[in-house]
């Protein structure tokens, strides 16, 4: 059944020269990854984030921290790009099409499915580095095949300090550089399609604003409201591996 908001969304992808598609967790809760707050199955729901995944719970006790960074790790490895990381990465290879993606997740599902050059505003769950020297790190990692309660984490061979996770915790600041490659994308862009996030965490969620003052109209793709929807030309009421299939289909008809 094809809705007014589905008919306003195509008009808004037709229309567009450079599409940025700005994406958070819910991107790849149809591969099976938990977002952070949908009720009852949201991250958020299981573990608080202030004790796993803040500088000071690291400081204090890196050891549940590391095994719950690598047990996420290993559930992304087994995991799957879905239908909607698919369609974007078939987007952006289609003949004149310009299609960038900036995420907050630390999933690489974006990667896997095709699309090169993601930009990673909050990280990587692949990406290592040293605490104190920040050295990257790509030493051997032993996944854990089950989630345990505690993991030593590595020491990085220069300096002997413990080895982190690449991403950025609350209360650290986003990589200088990948945030400038957002804002310059925003800027440039003409239109951005948001998919899987729920708006609250800046400075991420204000990255829509930068391109809107700038004249990009804005797509978003979501099952409910969001903290975006109002800033949204059109807020098209579907799913990822749904909605962009289905217009990413009509554009090559
Ligand atoms: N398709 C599209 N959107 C979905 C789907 C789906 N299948 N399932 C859920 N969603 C939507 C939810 O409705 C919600 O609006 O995805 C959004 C997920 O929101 P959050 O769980 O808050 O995730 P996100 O917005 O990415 O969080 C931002 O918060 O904890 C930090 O660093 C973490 O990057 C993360 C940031």
């Amino acid at each position: 059944m094809r809705t007014e908001q589905y008919a306003d969304a195509l008009n808004l992808v037709r229309d567009a020269g450079r599409v940025e598609v700005f994406t958070g967790a819910g991107m790849s809760a149809e591969s099976g990854l938990d977002t952070f707050r949908d009720a009852q199955t949201g991250l958020w729901t299981k573990v608080d984030p202030a004790a796993f995944a803040s500088i000071d719970s690291w400081a204090r006790d890196p050891e549940p921290m590391w095994a719950w960074y690598l047990w996420r790790a290993s559930v992304c490895r087994n995991a799957a790009p879905n239908a909607g990381h698919r369609a974007i990465a078939d987007w952006a290879s289609l003949p004149g099409a310009s299609v960038g993606v900036t995420t907050q997740n630390i999933d690489d599902l974006h990667e896997r499915a095709g699309t090169d050059d993601v930009v990673h505003l909050h990280g990587s769950l692949f990406d290592y580095r040293c605490t104190i020297c920040s050295r990257p790190w790509r030493g051997e990692i032993d996944y854990p095949t089950e989630p345990v309660a505690r993991q030593t984490p590595p020491t990085c061979p220069q300096c002997e300090n413990l080895i982190r996770p690449g991403v950025v915790w609350f209360g650290e600041n986003l990589p200088q550089d990948e945030w400038e490659r957002a804002e310059e994308r925003m800027r440039q862009t003409d239109l951005v399609v948001i998919i899987g996030t729920s708006g609250v965490v800046q400075p991420a969620a204000g990255l829509p604003l930068v391109a809107k003052q700038a004249g990009a109209k804005i797509l978003e793709i979501s099952p409910e409201e969001t903290e975006l929807s109002s800033m949204a030309d059109v807020s098209w009421r579907n799913t990822a591996a749904r909605g962009l299939p289905e217009l990413v289909l009509e554009l090559t008809l």
